[in-house]
């Protein structure tokens, strides 16, 4: 009788690790992640690459909101990033760009 009982217990909880494995709502994408994949190809890793006329991140001026208004509507060489991110990774990637200001600055 116990043992049926372990084993009944055994399988409700292979039951519950094994669901685990299956896919939950989409994980929030980190700006870090963001960045690599969509901005570093101009602006590079920590801000200062320049390509394309793209300005040093490492010392931008520009606000939050700035920032999230040139990622969404592009500026010259800036392609605009409404149409290719949601709302929320425009202002992950955004917010994102802060933490490149210290990373060069002398
Ligand atoms: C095709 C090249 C290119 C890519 C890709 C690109 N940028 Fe830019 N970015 C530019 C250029 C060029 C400028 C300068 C625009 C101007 O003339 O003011 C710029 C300017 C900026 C600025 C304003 C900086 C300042 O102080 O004026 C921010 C912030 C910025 N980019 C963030 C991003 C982010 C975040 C991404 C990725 C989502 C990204 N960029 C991807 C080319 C690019």
């Amino acid at each position: 009788m116990n043992k049926t009982l372990i084993l009944l217990i055994f399988l409700a909880l292979l039951y519950a690790f094994a669901s685990c494995g299956t896919p939950h709502a989409p994980e929030k994408v980190s700006g870090a992640d963001l960045f690599k994949k969509h901005c570093v190809l101009c602006h590079g890793a920590t801000g200062t690459l320049g390509l394309n006329g793209a300005r040093d991140l490492s010392k931008s001026k520009l606000s939050r909101e700035q920032r999230i208004e040139i990622v969404s509507n592009g500026k010259a060489a800036m392609p605009v990033f409404r149409q290719i991110l949601s709302q929320d990774e425009i202002e992950a990637v955004a917010e994102y760009t802060f933490t490149l200001l210290t990373a060069s600055n002398e």
